[in-house]
């Protein structure tokens, strides 16, 4: 292999609402138990928007903290993605937007769609354009403002999401060696239509514009679940992916140091876990203090990981994760 793409460094986008399940009883008929035990979510943080916090602002700081932590400049990067569905505006995308913020010009920034899933599909692109030899520099966001989808009359799914924002500086290296070196050592990704309407949000686009809103009736413009069927395609999507993986690697679950699932639901989390063979304390879990923050999960992740101090050169992690669409995919990292 040419060149191998690793990961140098990452940075967090914090919303500046903190919004407690107890918040959540005042605004729809739930209560703290119902919320813990059957998701694991004691809590989540909201965009503030009342005082002009916007998605562009947490990839901002996402972006400035992760340049600092690896002592480089916005101009060292060569190529912006945002893994996201809760773009600020369909035109400009969230690349184009972060990439003003930064004061960087004149290098590519695209957005990638694939809900829960995106951050393994961004992760995918930006190796695969490194190993390719196109760029040097990538800076990959996971983010997603799901605040701005979801219906607080409806309990059944306001409850379990929040709004974040995680990036990741991923650098090219010359001739790696897998066996030895930091880099993403492979990732998969699959797609299935979810023809039975599982997990959508159906206004917005081509099919019921968002100045139609007679056409909103028939599609609604919030986040719709049938959670019990999202429950059994994400554990199955998972497993699928992560065993694949690690087939294709020849790489044993007891070789791996961390196991970095999506965060949409603690059962979902500790059944994959389980048919990995994964022992919870080797699963890291934030979702108590995030909720589900759908393509942010994972660098929101890797990045308090990296700032408690819990990833070091060398350890292998494996990351996994499941979403709309149905997206799903994993990544095995060597840190
Ligand atoms: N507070 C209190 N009661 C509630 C709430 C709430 N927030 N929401 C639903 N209920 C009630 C229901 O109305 C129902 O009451 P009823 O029996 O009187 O009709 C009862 O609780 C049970 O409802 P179910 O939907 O059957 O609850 P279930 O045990 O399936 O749990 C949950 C729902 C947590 C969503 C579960 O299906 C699940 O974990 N699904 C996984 C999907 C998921 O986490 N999706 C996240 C996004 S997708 C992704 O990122 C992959």
């Amino acid at each position: 292999m040419k060149y191998g793409a690793r990961i140098v460094s990452t940075g967090l986008g914090v919303p500046s609402k903190r919004i407690t399940n107890d918040d959540m009883s005042k605004i729809v008929d739930t209560n703290d138990e119902w919320i813990s035990s059957r998701t694991g979510i004691k809590e989540r943080k909201f965009l503030d928007t009342a005082n002009g916090e916007t998605v562009t602002d947490l990839c901002a700081r996402a972006a400035e903290s992760a340049l600092k932590r690896a002592g480089l400049k916005a101009t060292d990067i060569d190529l912006i993605i945002s893994s996201t569905i809760s773009a600020e505006t369909v035109m400009p995308n969230n690349s184009a937007r972060v990439m003003g913020k930064l004061g960087l010009s004149g290098v590519p920034g695209f957005d990638l769609s694939a809900a829960c899933g995106g951050f393994i599909v961004g992760l995918h692109t930006a190796n695969a354009l490194i190993q390719n030899g196109s760029h040097k520099r990538v800076m990959l966001f996971g983010v997603d403002v799901l605040s701005a989808a979801l219906n607080m009359k409806d309990r059944t799914t306001c409850v379990l999401f929040g709004d974040g924002a995680g990036c990741v500086i991923l650098e090219r290296t010359e001739n790696p060696n897998i066996a030895t070196d930091s880099m993403i050592m492979g990732s998969k990704i699959y797609t299935e239509f979810d023809s039975a309407n599982a997990l959508t949000i159906m206004a917005g686009g081509s099919r019921a514009p968002s100045w139609n809103t007679e056409s909103h009736k028939e599609n609604s413009p919030y986040i719709q679940m049938n959670g019990q069927d999202v429950f059994k395609h994400a554990v199955k999507g998972m497993v699928r992916a992560a065993t694949e993986l690690l087939t294709e690697l020849k790489v044993p679950t007891s070789a791996i140091k961390w196991f970095v699932p999506h965060q949409a639901n603690l059962r979902i989390i500790e059944m994959t876990a389980k048919y990995l063979d994964f022992p919870m304390d080797r699963v890291f879990v934030n979702i108590d203090r995030w909720a589900n923050t759908s393509a942010a999960t994972v660098a929101i992740a890797l990045a308090e990981m990296e700032e408690q101090g819990k990833l070091k050169r060398g350890d292998l992690i494996l990351s996994d994760v499941f979403g709309g669409g149905f997206n799903y995919g994993a990544a095995l990292i060597r840190w």
